[in-house]
């Protein structure tokens, strides 16, 4: 059986990519998970400094979900170049660099300076996370800003770059062909959902940066929507995320038009899930004969009659 995917020049054995900043530097995972039986790594956002991220509290279950306001704390790229990528390398990981940019010319820094570095497959750009002041979803929320920022990094290096995309627009799908025109090999959406939670008895927000974004199931049917309108505007591959926890999940995205996908807040409930969703996509594979996993891509029907003889037209 055939897991593997290609997205632009990557080849990955299969479609499963750790979601970036559910999974750490993958480092702190590699004595649970064998990184390279992964299909990726999608690591911690990173900027080019080190940065705290918001107080806590920072994160709240909701149900079927959970919001975050992390706030990218991170290491920044110079002490994750020199401590987490040897580590990286020697475990066979295909490591996405998440980066994320207060400019435009941040993202384009970082570029640079990964362009020559050893074992990073691609740059995923952080062009959507909803916790931070200035950067991030401010590129994303704008379709000229979206094409300047993913031309720019696109002239900065040859690695494979992946925008990811926010949901937090009217029009996901209009990004992804901004981000495709400007010379984007893929896209992966989508990012977290803006959102808050308040303590009725305090009246106060749960989270001290008061909103913050929401992840987990209660996203996927919307998150499966924005691929599978993606997947009708676009060419290049695109990564699903939103919500996946079963391997029925990760096939559903492929359905929709998703050639891989990423697994994020499932990880925090289980982290053994990986070899689980690979056991379920292979005996899947068996039921409907199917000897290669990419075949599956973009393979919805049209709507009609659905198993239970109803009408699934739409609303
Ligand atoms: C605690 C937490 C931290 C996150 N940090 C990042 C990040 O640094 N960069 C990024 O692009 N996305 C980040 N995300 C978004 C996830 O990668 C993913 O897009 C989102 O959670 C939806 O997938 P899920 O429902 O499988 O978690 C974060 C999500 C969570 C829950």
């Amino acid at each position: 059986m055939d897991l593997s995917v290609r997205i632009g020049p990557l080849h990955l054995r299969n479609p499963l990519i750790a979601a970036s900043g559910c999974f750490g530097y993958g480092l702190e995972y590699a004595d649970l998970v064998d990184l390279a039986s992964l299909g990726g790594v999608a690591v911690k956002g990173l900027f080019l400094k080190e940065r705290e991220g918001h107080p806590p509290p920072r994160i709240v279950e909701t149900p079927s979900g959970m919001l975050n306001a992390i706030g990218l704390q991170g290491i920044g790229i110079r002490r994750f170049i020199s401590e987490k990528m040897p580590g990286l390398r020697q475990r066979g990981a295909v490591v996405f660099v998440n980066i994320c940019g207060s400019t435009l010319d941040e993202y384009v820094e970082l570029a640079r300076i990964l362009d020559g570095e050893e074992g990073v497959a691609a740059l995923e750009l952080n062009i959507s996370c909803p916790n931070i002041k200035e950067g991030g979803i401010t590129f994303g929320c704008n379709l000229g800003a979206t094409f300047d920022v993913v031309s720019a990094v696109r002239r900065a290096t040859r690695l494979p770059i992946i925008p990811k995309l926010t949901p937090n627009v009217t029009d996901i799908s209009a990004f992804a062909r901004a981000a495709e025109d400007a010379g984007a090999d893929a896209v992966s959406l989508v990012n977290t959902f803006l959102a808050m939670a308040i303590d009725v008895e305090t009246r106060r927000p749960r989270l001290s940066n008061v909103m913050g974004g929401l992840s987990g199931p209660a996203i996927r049917p919307i998150a499966v929507r924005m691929v599978y309108e993606c997947a009708r505007k676009v060419k290049i591959p695109i990564i699903g995320i939103g919500g996946i926890s079963t391997a029925n999940d990760v096939l559903e995205f492929m359905i929709a038009g998703a050639t891989a996908v990423q697994v994020g807040t499932a990880n925090f409930v289980d982290p053994f899930i990986w070899p689980k969703l690979i056991d379920g996509v292979r005996a899947y594979m068996e039921r409907h004969r199917l000897a290669r996993l990419a075949d599956l891509i973009g393979t919805i029907e049209p709507g009609g009659k659905g198993n239970d003889g109803s009408t699934a037209g739409r609303a």
